[in-house]
């Protein structure tokens, strides 16, 4: 795993980003002059993702961003088409509410991350919005960031084992995973359909906290039904160790998808179900599905509603994904922003549920809904979020 080889060079990157990032001729750091990302489903490209600034908003009597600070948004990467959503949602709208904004992508690459948000700091930013690659990764630099008096909000992914945590934005993880639970027991109506079905479990990157979450939500609802032998999991591949994707690469899904369909499924078996926790696993499984499997496609969850994945979905090839919209996520954000920015506290609805190592982070939980092939038009295009074009 790359990003677990690059863990040990984290030492020498902190300190060569230390340097680059008090350097004047910082070039990633530098806060360029132009608008700033393109439109969702850009890919990234190189090891740097570029850097993008809102200029200072000086038009329609809003404050000068100038005089509200800047704001550091630490992305992970662009190769996923809602981190360009969410950066591009979350400029918007800081600029809007008189912010200057420093975003920055890290290509998946943790000492990447580690660099751009030293050079944040070192460039003066007031608050930090960071969603992480590894969330177990951060911990020195952040200690940097409290010693500066640097308040950090972590942004969907929980930011573990810092005390520089201030609050945590996110959707409802536990919701997704036992939404798309849900949906897998009504479609199989495993309470009343004699069975067995056969189902196959995709999860996430094990060092997103997230995927954790989302995988136990699911496993809660449909444990019970592989106890009982209604489900059966012919891999035997269940435990989240065995299930987990690094990186939630589509790529490495789309191989464990290849072995465990030419182990078990290459003799007429019927593949009933695969529980995969979000759109980049499901679209690994759906290749190798549609590479080597001959029966008709299982139900397959997902979670994003990435365009991919509903344009998969209205093809019969991805049965559900999870929306999570993120215009949403920026909006409370941009509302804790502003309040530990003035020095007040931030809206938060949940105090329980996410304990980082260090103690429980006060959390703004968003709700997380599903779409299928009957209501992802009232939900994504209705909605704004996309033109039917984009789903053509
Ligand atoms: C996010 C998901 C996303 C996944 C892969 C998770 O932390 O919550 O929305 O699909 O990362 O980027």
């Amino acid at each position: 795993m790359k990003k677990k080889l690059l863990g040990g060079l984290l030492v020498i990157a902190l300190a060569a980003s230390l340097f680059v990032g008090c350097s004047p001729q910082s070039k990633d750091t530098s806060v360029p002059s132009g608008t700033g990302e393109s439109g969702a489903g850009t890919g990234g490209t190189g090891t740097q993702e570029s850097a993008s600034k809102a200029e200072t908003d000086e038009t329609g009597g809003k404050p000068a961003a100038a005089e509200k600070g800047l704001v550091g948004v630490s992305m992970p990467t662009k190769d996923l088409q809602r981190w360009n959503q969410d950066g591009d949602n979350m400029q918007k709208q800081l600029t809007e509410a008189g912010y200057k904004v420093d975003l920055q992508y890290a290509s998946n690459d943790i000492a990447t991350q580690v660099s751009q948000i030293e050079n944040m700091i070192a460039n003066g930013c007031k608050l930090l919005v960071i969603a992480s690659i590894d969330g177990d990764s951060l911990g020195i630099v952040l200690m940097q960031a409290k010693d500066a008096n640097i308040p950090v909000i972590a942004y969907d992914r929980l930011i573990m084992n810092s005390d520089a945590v201030t609050y945590y934005a996110t959707f409802d993880n536990y919701m997704v995973g036992t939404k798309q639970g849900e949906y897998i027991r009504d479609a199989l109506d495993l309470d009343n359909a004699a069975g067995p079905f056969n189902i196959e479990i995709f999860t996430g990157d094990p060092g997103d906290n997230n995927a954790k979450f989302v995988y136990s939500g699911a496993m809660d609802v449909l444990s019970p039904y592989i106890d009982s032998g209604k489900l059966a999991v012919k891999s035997g591949q269940k435990n989240f160790e065995k299930v987990a994707t690094a990186n939630w690469s589509s790529e490495s899904a789309q191989n464990r998808m290849d072995a465990i369909i030419a182990s078990n499924y290459g003799n007429g078996t019927k593949l009933d179900a695969v529980l995969c926790s979000n759109d980049s696993t499901a679209l690994g499984v759906t290749n190798a599905l549609a590479a080597s499997y001959t029966g008709p496609y299982p139900i397959i969850t997902g979670q994003d509603c990435d365009i991919a994945n509903v344009k998969n979905m209205i093809a019969g090839k991805q049965s559900m994904s999870i929306f999570k919209d993120t215009r949403d996520l920026a909006a409370q954000t941009v509302k804790m922003v502003d309040a530990v920015m003035q020095g007040g506290e931030a809206p938060v609805n949940d105090t329980k549920s996410y304990d980082n190592g260090t103690g429980i982070i006060p959390t703004y939980l968003c709700e997380p809904v599903f779409a299928d092939i009957n209501n992802y038009k009232e939900l994504l295009i209705d909605s704004g979020y996309y033109k039917e074009s984009d789903l053509q």
